[in-house]
């Protein structure tokens, strides 16, 4: 046993785990699960919510399971006990003396601690007469500042929200205000609750006194599908849980990962999915000799797409350019794309965005790119310019001479066209005697292209992506894309197959599979295999 770890027995079973650990987070190393509310992993320890009560062998009352550490071997754990149980039924039932008894028409029915914990540690009755419920009226509906409303009626006073102000965002908006049962949480006088990360406490918040501006009475939650992303607002590359129902993305929470974004993600990142009502490109098109653009084939797109780059390849010059939110597999296509035609002129995006903070246990978390893969691109083989000056200056090296062709990777609003939307980077572009843009949302590259492949959102496909600490994570597909859309690695295979007959890998288990034979910073790693963490990668020099 190494010389940290200590064994403890709980309800029979034994585990070992760091000393210094607590009760709650050792028994669900147990597989059992202690009930509490105030407690949160990654908050300071207030013990003042009662729930986590447990009997410890040889202690003669029960104690807080959160407030009590584990220093030495043999602790002697119950939670399946008759008196635990009644001190669970006895927490509830004083939680429930005043909390208004309105699940059906409250935002957080369905993923709610007391709802949850009322079915498995309450009782079936109340000895509490509803009339004597206390209430804050004209408090049912408090703006706290833009992202967060609070129901005071639902507060069950566990203090996380404050806490999370002034240990994690360190911003101290929230406070607790009167005394005994009038307590009630709000904010400072002539504040707002208004920090980059304020929807967190929405999250962490156990109960629905706290509800998130953007996603309030927009969906049941049991009626929403949830898959394991990542979050392309920057390249911090926070781990998060990516919530719809059908196919329409109804929110991002944060998915805890404590190598990167410990439980949290800012508000920005939330919002980040909207992106996606953008005008959808839904089929492959082709501008014809008029300068009309016309709806064609897949096969015919890719049949032209293999002429105009083969042919630029032998007569002029081929520009290949992937976005930074291309997953490491879409750019590893596409560096073999550029072998394929032998063209030096290829490249990622690096494109600066405002610096986002989120901090961590670890010592913080920050992006600085909008191009949340360019790291990944990279990897794969296609370097990011360092400048935009230089990626211009790449483009145009791509685009001088008589029969050029240019393919654009493209990542809809939020990604390459940001870099070149100028009107002359776009005037630039248009010396190409053929553009080629691969995307998934109609803008202003796909106005002067002159063929267009129609490719998955991130939230339609699967693959990894490589964050500012260069570890590089995957993320699942939550749902398929629309009829007649391909995924960039299916679309960019098929291109390839074009150049490449013999190219055998297909899917992108198979693309990453390839990666980890001729990479050696993936070495015998393979997707499925893929810790949900994410692996470090060797930090490149920049
Ligand atoms: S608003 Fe929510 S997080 Fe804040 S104290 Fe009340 S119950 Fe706890
Ligand atoms: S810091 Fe970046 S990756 Fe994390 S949630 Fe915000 S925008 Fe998304
Ligand atoms: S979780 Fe232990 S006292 Fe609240």
């Amino acid at each position: 046993m190494s010389k940290n770890m200590v064994s403890v027995t709980i309800d029979g079973r034994t585990v070992e785990v760091e000393a210094g650990s607590n009760l709650v987070d050792a028994s669900l190393k147990a597989g059992v699960q202690i009930p509490h509310y105030c407690y949160h992993p990654k908050l300071s320890v207030v013990g003042q919510c009662r729930m986590c009560l447990v009997k410890i062998e040889g202690m003669p009352n029960l104690q807080t399971g959160c407030t009590t550490q584990i220093m030495k071997d043999g602790m002697e754990v119950r939670i399946d006990d008759d008196e635990v149980r009644a001190a669970q039924e006895g927490m509830m039932e004083f939680l429930l003396i005043n909390h208004p008894l309105d699940c059906p028409i409250c935002d957080q029915a369905g993923e709610c601690g007391l709802q949850d914990y009322s079915f498995k540690h309450g009782q079936a009755f109340s000895r509490f007469s509803y009339e004597d419920k206390r209430t804050y009226p004209g408090k049912e509906r408090i703006p706290l500042g833009p992202n967060v409303v609070l129901n005071m009626n639902r507060c069950i006073q566990c203090t996380r929200c404050v806490r999370f102000t002034e240990e994690i965002s360190g911003t101290g908006e929230l406070g607790f205000f009167q005394r005994g049962s009038r307590a009630e949480i709000g904010v400072f006088p002539g504040n707002e609750l208004d920090n980059p990360l304020s929807t967190c406490v929405v999250d962490i918040c156990p109960v629905g006194a706290l509800t998130s501006t953007q996603f309030r009475f927009a969906e049941r939650v049991w009626y929403l599908d949830k898959k394991p992303s990542l979050c392309t607002g920057c390249d911090a590359g926070c781990n998060i849980t990516l919530e719809h129902r059908r196919g329409k993305i109804q929110r991002y929470k944060p998915r805890a990962n404590d190598e990167v974004n410990d439980h949290w993600m800012c508000d920005f990142g939330r919002t980040t999915f909207q992106a996606y009502d953008e005008p959808r490109l839904s089929t492959p098109k082709r501008r014809n000799g008029r300068g009309e653009i016309r709806t064609i084939t897949w096969d015919e797109a890719l049949t032209s797409i293999h002429h105009s780059l083969a042919h630029g390849a032998a007569m002029g010059t081929v520009g290949i350019l992937a976005r930074g939110a291309a997953t490491t597999e879409e750019a590893y296509l596409l560096k073999l794309l550029a072998d394929s035609l032998e063209t030096p002129h290829r490249g990622g995006l690096r494109e600066p965005g405002p610096e986002r903070l989120i901090p961590t246990s670890n010592g913080g978390l920050v992006g600085s790119e909008i191009t949340p893969n360019r790291r990944g691109a990279e990897l794969a083989g296609l370097e990011a310019p360092s400048s935009a000056e230089r990626t211009a200056k790449m483009l145009a090296g791509a685009v001088n001479g008589a029969h050029s062709a240019l393919l654009l990777f493209d990542g809809g609003r939020a990604g390459l066209d940001n870099a070149l939307r100028s009107p002359a980077a776009l005037e630039g572009l248009r010396k190409a005697e053929t553009i080629v843009v691969v995307g998934w949302a109609t803008t202003e590259l796909t106005e002067i292209a002159d063929i267009v492949l129609p490719i998955a959102t991130h939230a339609e496909t699967e693959g990894t992506l490589v964050n500012s600490q260069n570890r590089i994570q995957k993320f699942e597909r939550a749902f398929p894309p629309p009829a007649g859309v391909r995924t960039g690695v299916e679309a960019l295979v098929d291109l390839l197959r074009k150049f490449r007959p013999d190219f055998a890998p297909k899917t992108v288990a198979d693309v990453f599979g390839l990666m980890a034979t001729e990479l050696s910073a993936l070495e015998d790693v393979s997707l499925t295999e893929l810790p949900a963490s994410g692996i470090q990668l060797p930090v490149r020099p920049q």
